[in-house]
């Protein structure tokens, strides 16, 4: 495109060619060479920081209050209440010893209304569904509280959003991430809420524990993990949010007062690290002008910057942020027939309207033609673009893929490096849940590559193995509510 093209009504002046435009967009997305180390090492200079102090900027670091591993050996019959980015599920799970364990779930979504509305009616929904599936799946149970008999039944909360947790099941809301806004609910003890939701509902169930979904990823994976892994160092989330969570010894939690905990007799405890928000003040990760708009439209604007960059919510967004952005400058989407479709109440204009499966399958398509892109496109976008289109669509598809799976390989080493883990086991395991990285193409090696240029280098990444903790949130939650030495207060 040398000049503007004839169908178009938009002006471009001095243009490059559409292929290099795309390719120079795409360079905005890639890391430079030695980046990932540096990033590692301001990852783990965050993490201490946050350990040491809470301050509204750094990273949160939030001690668990659960401590142990589990042996795979745990036995009990538990409810696990999940509450993840997307959905709200409530499961029975029945943990048979021997790593192995059933699950009977119900999953709700969870509409907008509830995730943007009042605290009252959120907490509602949620007994709502709880209600709904106890009378469902143990009836006898809802028929004995209805009389005031029975034993209580004891649940595990998975809260996927940051809670400052003062004990077992007790915490309150830092903030909102994933899109989530219920303004008044911020400070408010959400697992203690939704338990006086219950008792008044006379549901006889006593949340025992409420977790992050990453310390349950970790503690299902050490669960259910093959018996010829090492240990579970890190469980992490990539699915709609990202976060991990690590056992780090309490004497470096320098913020907690163990004098206030007399009960907590284990020396090392799980930090829910909230690594969403590693680097909020962008001292070292990459800040395209997409990025700084698309925080711009978040309503958690300037926090959770690393989230930004790497999970599910925001990939296939800043996608639709290159495409209006290109299109605007003329070099997208020239034709009469795609400019009849790209009004402004079109998908392109629409905030959110692309989720990651769109950069996802452009990311993947392999084929000569683009065939799956462009089925892709046209059931998005209701046109069918230019061969070169798709060619730079997926170019910056792929820019956009590989820099979150190669910056989400800085946290995984950042917390390996910490806990010197490859210098204590022969090899270690990673935990891991969540859409992204069970979904979109090549995660997990992209991941493996960058950490290989880190300072573990190949040697030390070949000492790693991940595997997914499938149903880790809920699992996990149904071993912290059991009353045994998993939970630790
Ligand atoms: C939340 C974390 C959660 C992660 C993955 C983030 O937005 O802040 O608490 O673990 O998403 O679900």
């Amino acid at each position: 495109m040398s000049s503007h093209s004839a169908s178009s009504d938009r002006t471009v002046v001095d243009t490059v060619p559409l292929a290099q435009k795309a390719k120079e967009v795409a360079d905005l997305f890639n890391l430079p060479e030695g980046y990932l180390q540096k990033a590692v090492d301001e990852y783990i200079a965050q993490s201490v920081e946050g350990l040491a102090s809470d301050s509204s900027r750094t990273m949160p670091m939030i001690p668990s209050y659960v401590s142990h591993s589990p042996t795979g050996n745990e036995r009990g019959v538990l409810i696990a209440l999940d509450l993840g980015g997307t959905n709200f599920r409530v499961c029975a799970i029945t943990l048979e010893g021997q790593s192995k364990f059933k699950l009977v779930q119900e999953k709700c979504n969870v509409p907008n209304v509830y995730t943007t509305g009042s605290l009252k009616d959120f907490i509602s929904f949620l007994a709502d569904c709880i209600e709904k599936f106890l009378v469902k799946e143990h009836p006898e149970h809802v028929e004995q509280a209805k009389t005031g008999s029975g034993d209580k039944l004891r649940a595990g909360f998975t809260f996927s959003f940051p809670l400052n947790q003062t004990s077992a099941n007790n915490g309150t809301l830092i903030r909102w991430t994933k899109g989530y806004d219920i303004p008044e609910a911020v400070g408010k003890d959400i697992p203690q809420i939704l338990q006086k939701e219950l008792d008044d509902r006379n549901l006889n169930l006593y949340i025992a524990a409420v977790v992050n979904d990453t310390v349950g990823t970790l503690l299902a994976r050490a669960y259910t993990k093959p018996q010829n892994t090492g240990p579970t160092i890190v469980g992490a989330i990539f699915g709609t949010g990202t976060n991990g969570a690590y056992a780090e010894p309490l004497a470096e939690v320098t913020k907690f007062n163990r004098s206030m905990h007399p009960n907590i007799v284990d020396d090392d405890m799980v930090i829910n690290t909230e690594w969403g928000s590693f680097d909020n003040d962008l001292k070292i990760l990459p800040n395209t002008k997409y990025d700084a708009l698309l925080n711009s439209n978040t309503h958690n604007k300037d926090y959770h910057m690393f989230e930004k960059r790497v999970s599910g919510m925001f990939l296939g967004e800043l996608l639709r942020l290159v495409l209006v952005d290109l299109y605007e400058q003329g070099y997208l989407f020239t034709t009469k027939d795609a400019k009849a479709h790209l009004t402004k109440d079109s998908k392109l204009y629409t905030p959110w309207s692309l989720d990651t499966s769109t950069p996802a399958i452009f990311h993947a398509d392999t084929s000569s033609d683009l065939v799956s892109s462009r089925v892709e496109f046209e059931e998005k976008f209701g046109f069918v673009p230019t061969f070169e289109e798709l060619e730079a669509i997926k170019l910056i598809s792929v820019a956009i893929g590989t820099r979150s799976a190669h910056l989400s390989a800085v946290p995984i080493a950042g917390a390996l490096i910490q806990t010197k883990a490859l210098e204590k086991y022969e090899t270690v395991d990673i935990g891991i849940d969540g859409t992204v990285y069970e979904l979109y193409p090549n995660f997990h090696d992209m991941i493996v590559d960058a950490l290989e240029q880190t300072s573990l280098g190949k040697e030390g990444t070949k000492k790693i193995t991940m595997g997914i903790a499938k149903d880790g949130s809920g699992v996990g939650a149904a071993l912290c509510a059991l009353d045994t030495k998993v939970s630790c207060d």
